[in-house]
């Protein structure tokens, strides 16, 4: 299975790629996780990417393209792989398609999980990431277990959000007629509790 999640900042793309890495057997690639690991180990690439990333803008696409193609030809990704937060441009997906069509491979599904807007301040700024496990909590609606030692992302503060939010409507809302015109693109509401969601994205990719 080669999936790839899309949908605007803090709409659960990161939550369910966890649950589905457990369902479907194949690795979560988060371009977002790879960029903070490299930015927690002080890499000249980490120390670039912090320059966008705490603003909330977007990363050079030459940057992320190639940490993804590293990742991507790592021995636990050949036989499948759920993309979270890549591509998010279209010069970000035309690479993606040259490189799977280099190695053969071809995406399965792209699902794009719809929330609106006024419920992902909230989702963003109440978010919460184990540390320890990298697991996703919310203050509100996923409560973390006593005693979990948090972080409290820098651009998860509100207008960092909303300069995300405008960022993705500007340039990753145009990745989707890329998909639909290949007949890849599901779109499942992301409004409702998690396992719910989850139902949705299986039946979306008919499992
Ligand atoms: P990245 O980490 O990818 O951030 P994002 O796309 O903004 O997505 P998020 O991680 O904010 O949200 P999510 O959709 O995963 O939601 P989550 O499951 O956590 O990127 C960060 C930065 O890195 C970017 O701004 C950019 O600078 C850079 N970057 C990364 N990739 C890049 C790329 N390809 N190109 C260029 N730059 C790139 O859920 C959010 C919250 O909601 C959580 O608290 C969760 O518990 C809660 N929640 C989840 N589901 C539900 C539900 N059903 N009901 C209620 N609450 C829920």
């Amino acid at each position: 299975m080669r999936l790839i999640l899309v949908g605007p900042p803090a709409s659960g793309k990161g939550t369910q790629a966890q649950i589905l890495v457990k369902k479907l057997g194949v690795p979560q690639v988060s371009t977002g996780d790879m960029l903070r690991a490299a930015r927690a180990a002080g890499t000249e690439l980490g120390k670039a990417a912090d320059q966008f990333m705490k603003q909330g803008k977007l990363v050079p696409d030459d940057v992320v393209i190639g940490l993804v193609r590293e990742r991507l030809a790592e021995a636990d990704a050949k036989a499948g792989f759920i993309l979270d937060g890549f591509p998010r441009t279209v010069p970000q997906a035309e690479a993606l398609d040259a490189l799977l069509t280099s190695l053969g491979q071809k995406v399965d599904h792209v699902v794009q999980i719809d929330v609106p807007r006024e419920l992902l301040v909230e989702r963003a700024t109440l978010r919460r990431t184990d540390v320890n496990t990298g697991r996703i909590y919310h203050l509100k609606y996923s409560l973390p277990p006593p005693g979990a030692v948090l972080e409290h992302r820098s651009d998860d503060h509100e207008d960092k959000v909303i300069t995300r939010l405008d960022q993705y409507d500007a340039m990753t809302a145009a990745l989707l007629p890329h998909y639909d015109a290949r007949g890849l693109l599901r779109r499942v509401d992301g409004v409702g509790k998690q396992d719910e969601v989850t139902a949705r994205l299986l039946a979306a990719i008919g499992l």
